[in-house]
């Protein structure tokens, strides 16, 4: 009889290497491919006039808000791109610092300019004083999300333009933080008296009439490359200081992905681990009209500050049936707990009528595309673990379950779906996974918020009155 060792040797898959997750990637488009043409839907890729007409569902289901470039996404084809390029194509070849300029300035990046702006993204990661500030609330108690909502106004308070009307009373001696990772917060333009804080831009336009030495605008993207960078460090200073460690700072070695990795585990991630987390910052950066993305544009849209329509989307991002459902999945398939239970488990859950976490969506009436790469990766990074192949096993079984029965009503596996098995696999904890969704939604939160800007509306709309009328008002004596 085999001992286990002698079986997991001959088991001993070799670890992927890095061009293997590309080959991997390229084989799931072909796939994709095959099974769904990949035509755009007239009516949701043409210029409009408006107003228009559309046919509003509750939650705005099918409300169309606003034209956008950043990203399309073909509910009933399971296509997905971004400023026009295939999410297949972006996993396959790209990096999040590229994707993320790609979505911020419509366009691939030259590669002196990849180079200039993936440097930059690396500086603008090390926040040492916003870290020590975390560290004087209980983050390591606190809800992973509201510690990163917490962490993204830590970054913010350097915004020490005045929030009131008496800027009279604040000098600008005064008001410049001391902050040394403000510093990338607050440029002196030369032969200026006053500092400029990137916040202030022309996009989000004063609310005060700018007086003669109060801060002038500059460069809204200024903002969008800090909280690209900032919200990674700060969900890794969560990680770090949950697990009762010193938050890191990043290492010129890696990129984003890379040094993410490292700021949440300590541990110098492998080139493959640095590769798949780049992946799935890719696949998570941007999906449309989502819950959290207009979160963000609806309090950008007030000309509040980035930082808190940033926020905005954190909050939204957070819940189960949103970005929390990748928390809510690996919970689930542990409940289940082998291959065998699944039956047994989806007949209860179907019976109590509730619904499966990583399933469904409100656009996807097909296979989600994120799912179709995260799948076979979660696949490739368990094989060689017997606990998580369970859990692989497990997943799959579930998901011909599901789909078994509620495939006719256009019920497939969605982003979250395989994500934590994923993550799970390199070892991070499982409440930082919706951490994580953020850490690569902000880019796409960015990119929408200052398109919207550049022809704002304030978003506000109707609620269908169902109540009474002509109401008498009787004193509380009389009631
Ligand atoms: C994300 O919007 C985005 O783009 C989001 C996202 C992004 O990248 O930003 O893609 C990320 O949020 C993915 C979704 C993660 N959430 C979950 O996995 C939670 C489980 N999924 C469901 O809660 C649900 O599918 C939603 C919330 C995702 C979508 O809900 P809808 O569009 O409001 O659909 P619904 O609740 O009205 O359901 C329609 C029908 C119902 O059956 P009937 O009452 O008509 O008979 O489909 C059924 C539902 O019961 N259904 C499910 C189901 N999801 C829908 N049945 C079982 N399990 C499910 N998961």
């Amino acid at each position: 009889m085999k001992d286990k060792t002698e079986k997991a040797k001959e088991r001993h898959i070799p670890a992927p290497s890095v061009e293997s997750i590309r080959d991997l990637i390229l084989e799931a488009k072909k796939k994709a491919y095959a099974e769904t043409d990949h035509e755009p839907e007239p009516e949701l890729t043409s210029a409009v006039e408006w107003p228009i007409t559309c046919t509003v569902g509750p939650g705005l289901e099918g409300a169309i808000a606003c034209e956008s470039k950043v990203g399309y996404v073909n509910g009933s084809k399971g296509w997905l791109i971004y400023r026009g390029y295939d999410i297949f194509d972006l996993c396959a070849y790209s990096t999040f610092e590229e994707t993320s300029y790609l979505l911020l300035h419509g366009r691939l990046p030259s590669q002196a300019e990849l180079t200039e702006f993936t440097t930059s993204l690396r500086e603008r990661m090390f926040i040492p004083q916003t870290q020590r500030l975390m560290l004087s609330f209980p983050v390591e108690t606190m809800n992973p999300m509201s510690a990163l909502r917490l962490g993204t106004n830590l970054m913010r308070q350097k915004q020490t333009y005045r929030d009131t009307d008496t800027e009279a009373d604040l000098k600008v001696g005064e008001i410049l933080a001391t902050d040394d990772d403000s510093i990338p917060m607050e440029t002196r333009p030369p032969g200026k008296k006053n500092p400029v804080f990137e916040f202030l831009t022309g996009l989000f336009k004063r609310v005060h009439p700018a007086s003669e030495d109060a801060l002038v605008g500059s460069d809204e993207i200024e903002s969008c490359y800090n909280l690209i960078a900032g919200v990674a460090s700060v969900a890794a200073t969560i990680g770090r200081t949950r697990a009762g460690r010193i938050p890191l700072e990043p290492l010129p070695e890696y990129g984003l992905a890379g040094n993410y990795l490292y700021m949440v585990t300590g541990r110098r991630p492998t080139a493959l681990e640095e590769r798949i987390m780049d992946i799935s910052l890719i696949l998570h950066a941007d999906h449309g009209m989502n819950a959290s993305t207009f979160a963000s544009m609806v309090v950008a849209s007030t000309l509040s500050d980035i930082y808190l329509a940033i926020g905005a989307g954190i909050s939204a991002l957070s819940g189960p049936l949103h970005g929390g459902a990748n928390v809510e999945v690996v919970k689930m398939l542990a409940e289940i707990g082998d291959p065998s239970n699944v039956k047994k488990w989806f007949r209860e859950t179907t019976a109590a009528k509730k619904k499966v976490m990583g399933f469904g969506h409100r656009v996807y009436k097909a296979y989600d595309p994120r799912a179709r790469i995260l799948g076979p990766i979660s696949a490739l990074l368990t094989e060689n673990d017997e606990t998580r192949r369970k859990t692989y096993a497990t997943a799959v079984a579930l998901e011909d379950a599901v789909v078994s029965e509620l495939g006719a009503k256009k019920i497939f596996p969605n982003v979250d779906f395989y994500s934590g098995i994923v993550y799970s696999a390199m070892g991070i904890p499982q409440e930082l996974y919706t951490t994580i969704f953020a850490v690569s939604r902000v880019a796409g939160w960015c990119a929408r918020v200052v398109e919207y800007l550049e022809n704002n509306r304030i978003f506000r709309p109707r609620a269908m009155y169902t109540g009474t009328f002509d109401e008498t008002y009787v004193p509380p004596s009389e009631r």
